[in-house]
């Protein structure tokens, strides 16, 4: 638990610019799973700081989002393509074709193959070394929402009402929000070498705690991380305020 989001958000930049350093020296691409939404702006904020400054490096980093709504071609301000390039991707060496985001104009027919071939990439790029996540009121992580199975894959998914709910301002309005999304699976998830969660404000604090503290259960899928041998939840002080 940090004093603030700055701090928290500095801490892990600085130990994941570590950590590319050393598997780039170690020969390799570093492996980086992304997350998208409020919680990891100033997150991103710190890695093009570090970028700017010539400590960090994405020349040789490979990424691969979490999630994408499903429906939204990359143009749209609201995919999450658009957000990783504003947020991200503009400011720093990655080249182009190390990114991976789930396709959100994908059709039907194609989904599945779509899916499977996403899980093959990564697969293929050696695993994920480092996940970011951030938590859902409803405990997700990527999208998946109450009831996700442990061993689920990358796959459609149905968004929340909550989750929903929570995406309409930045919409515009509820309607405007995608029902459904493409996400990563917590089995996909759990895979990663090493997580890290991050969680700030008043409105995190109960599902935190329920993660954290509660029963590992698949009606809050950030209770998986329990299980996993190298997963660290960076929270401010509010979100750790029922801890
Ligand atoms: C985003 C994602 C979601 C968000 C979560 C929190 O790629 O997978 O799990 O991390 O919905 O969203 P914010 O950060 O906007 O509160």
């Amino acid at each position: 638990v940090f004093a603030d989001r700055t701090e928290a958000s500095r801490t892990l930049a600085l130990e994941v610019a570590a950590l590319v350093r050393a598997i780039n020296d170690s020969g390799r691409s570093a492996v980086l799973g992304l997350a998208t939404g409020r919680t990891p702006l100033p997150f991103y904020a710190e890695l093009i700081r570090l970028h700017e400054q010539g400590e960090l490096s994405f020349a040789q980093v490979i990424t691969f989002n979490l999630d994408e709504y499903l429906g939204l071609a990359g143009e749209h301000p609201e995919s999450y393509r658009a957000f990783m390039s504003r947020e991200l991707f503009d400011h720093v060496d990655i080249p182009a074709e190390n990114i991976h985001i789930p396709d959100g104009t994908v059709s039907p027919e194609d989904l599945s193959a779509h899916c499977a071939a996403y899980e093959a990439a990564i697969r293929n790029a050696g695993g994920i070394d480092f996940q970011l996540l951030g938590i859902g009121r409803t405990g997700h992580i990527g999208f998946n929402e109450p009831g996700s199975p442990r061993d689920s894959r990358t796959r459609k998914v149905e968004l929340d009402p909550i989750t929903r709910q929570d995406a309409a301002p930045a919409f515009g309005g509820l309607d405007q929000v995608p029902e459904h999304a493409i996400s990563m699976g917590c089995g996909t998830i759990l895979e990663a070498r090493k997580i890290a969660l991050l969680a700030w404000g008043k409105a995190k604090a109960t599902i935190v705690r329920e993660a954290l503290t509660g029963p590992v259960t698949d009606q809050v899928s950030a209770s998986f991380l329990q299980e996993h041998a190298d997963a660290t939840f960076y929270l401010d002080a509010e979100a750790g305020s029922e801890l």
